[in-house]
């Protein structure tokens, strides 16, 4: 069993008190190699931002979670090194079973999140509140879920969202004894969040979604006053950078994520973590095909990896000081 004290981790519930307190959110980026958690730790302590590193199934499948361990260990004394100690939570998302909770917190996970939103209400309660009572004798903080956002979300796909029913929270959030609590309020992963019959389209021909429904997270928000609230599934999907991949080779259609102003919006409420991974999946791809377009030559991995991390490096300090306002925070 290995603390995550001992690594120089820290839990949720300090930075989500202080980002509820202070009207903004923290980022949730995740990672599933040394690029990506390079991007995010330079551009957390060029912000001053704290930061949640996310470890996703299939980050786990792709990188080996020791490994991963290891690397968010690594992340903290890159901080320092870097200049900043800013806070750094390790966070297991989307953890479907108790026995993985169990093994992310032996490795040193400060954070994990019980996903039993596609359970019946009943099971979801026991299978959090089992995950709760295990984590909280280490000090590891837990996220829920109620409410199933539409999308792909591993290998779960559904085609509708079901939003997050405010009548339940309270209850929930009582028997369980979690932390924080992710909810469902038209948010859905990946880059093709709506389908293009669901939106409209703008003067430019840009495809605009339907609004996240603030009516449902005011009432939440009205039942569990000053509980932290998760927001899942918050890619913008910058249409810049559709644009570079579509125009490199690539092919994406109807790509279309949650507009920013909404998620600053949002941000500014009790939502004080958003999860964002999509969006850097694109910045990533998009710097790639740019240079497999424009130096053909090209084969040396750094040559491609390097500027797909600047690329990263930047939209997350985007993320940071445009869209939560955690910047100067940690
Ligand atoms: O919730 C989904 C995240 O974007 C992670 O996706 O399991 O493909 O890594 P992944
Ligand atoms: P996006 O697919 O919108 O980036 O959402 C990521 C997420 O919710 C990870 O849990
Ligand atoms: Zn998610």
């Amino acid at each position: 069993m290995v603390s995550y004290k001992e690594l120089g981790l820290v839990n949720s519930r300090e930075i989500f008190r202080k980002a509820m307190a202070g009207g903004y959110a923290i980022p949730a980026f995740n990672f599933n190699n040394m690029e990506q958690m390079q991007a995010i730790i330079q551009a957390c302590v060029e912000m001053k931002s704290p930061v949640i590193l996310q470890v996703s199934s299939g980050a786990r499948k792709y990188a080996n979670q020791t490994l991963l361990r290891y690397m968010a260990q690594g992340a903290v004394e890159y901080a320092k090194e870097l200049g900043c100690n800013i806070p750094i939570v390790l966070h297991l998302d989307h953890g479907d079973t108790f026995e993985l909770c169990k093994s992310c917190i032996e490795l040193g996970f400060s954070s994990v999140m019980i996903d039993g939103s596609s359970l019946p209400y009943d099971e979801n309660v026991a299978l959090t509140k089992k995950v709760v009572d295990y984590a909280h004798q280490y000090d590891v903080t837990v996220e829920g879920e109620l409410g199933v956002l539409a999308g792909i979300e591993d290998d779960v796909h559904a085609e509708t969202h079901t939003y997050t029913r405010p009548e339940d929270v309270e209850d929930f959030v009582k028997k369980t004894g979690v932390d924080s609590l992710a909810i469902s309020i038209g948010t859905s992963h990946g880059a093709n969040k709506f389908k293009p019959e669901q939106c409209q389209r703008n003067a430019d021909g840009i495809l605009v979604p339907p609004p996240l429904r603030f009516d449902i997270l005011e009432e939440i928000q009205k039942r569990i006053p000053g509980f932290p609230i998760v927001l899942h599934g918050s890619s913008s999907v910058p249409q810049d950078l559709v644009k570079i991949i579509n125009t490199h080779g690539g092919k994406l259609k109807d790509a279309v994520g949650i507009p920013e102003d909404q998620l600053r919006q949002a941000a500014k409420t009790n939502v004080c973590k958003v999860n964002i991974d999509s969006d850097g999946r694109l910045a990533m791809t998009a710097a790639v095909r740019k240079v497999f377009v424009d130096s053909p030559e090209v084969f040396d991995p750094r040559k491609y990896l390097g500027p797909a991390r600047d690329s990263l490096r930047e939209l997350y300090k985007h993320k940071i000081k445009e869209v939560l306002g955690s910047d100067n925070k940690a």
